[in-house]
């Protein structure tokens, strides 16, 4: 897929106020400093469409992006950030919660993980809740130049195989790298041929 267009349309805080389009969605979730915003901006080849930062915690509110004016990217706040305080997490918990058991044009949830990292709670549980509420999934593994190529295909090789004590088979995924730019047409070719059907 071509892009031709990427506008910023509008931050929220509760999904009620999100656009109403009927177009499709699709969201990127994971832990805080995972790669989600920085990955937005490699798709969409630009360098600061969503804003990044080296920092864990950056990103606070629910971020739609317009896409070839015919679908929607939407930028969520990590989860898993111990240094937010407990009020201000479980109010992050209930919004991010309440955008995915409402937001009926989600079409498709990207779950980044690093690949560097063995399966962490947090993740799984996460992938249980998507689950439980029949929100389809993908796992996209990032900053996959922090690796090198045999390593990092032992990784997620593992990666998969522990994924499945937990589930019966195993998401689509994808492993990018916002620096290179690794699994951009693969990534986008999928989202193209989920918009055909
Ligand atoms: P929050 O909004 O805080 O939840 O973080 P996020 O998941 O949006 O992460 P963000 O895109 O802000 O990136 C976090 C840090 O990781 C930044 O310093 C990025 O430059 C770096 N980073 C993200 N993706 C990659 C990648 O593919 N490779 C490398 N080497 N660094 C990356
Ligand atoms: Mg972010």
């Amino acid at each position: 897929m071509k892009i031709t267009s990427a506008e910023f349309v509008m931050s929220n805080s509760n999904v009620i106020n999100a656009p109403k389009d009927r177009i499709p969605e699709y969201a990127f979730i994971g832990r805080s400093n995972v790669g989600k915003s920085s990955l937005i901006n490699m798709l969409m080849e630009r360098k600061d469409l969503a804003k990044i930062s080296g920092k864990p915690g950056k990103t606070q509110l629910i971020n739609h992006f317009k896409i070839n004016d015919s679908w929607f990217l939407v930028d969520l706040p990590g989860y898993g950030y111990a240094k937010v305080s407990k009020k201000k997490r479980q109010i992050f918990q209930y919004f991010i919660e309440n955008y995915f058991k409402e937001r009926e044009q989600l079409v498709c949830t990207f779950v980044l993980i690093d690949s560097r990292h063995d399966p962490q709670k947090i993740d799984l549980e996460f992938m249980r809740f998507l689950g439980e509420n029949q929100l389809p999934f993908c796992i996209v593994f990032t900053k996959a130049d922090k690796l090198g190529s045999s390593k990092l295909n032992k990784q997620i090789t593992s990666y998969k195989k522990k994924l499945l004590n937990h589930w019966e088979s195993l998401p689509t995924s994808f492993i990018t790298s916002s620096s290179t730019g690794m699994g951009r047409d693969e990534f986008l070719n999928f989202i193209d041929d989920v918009n055909e059907d």
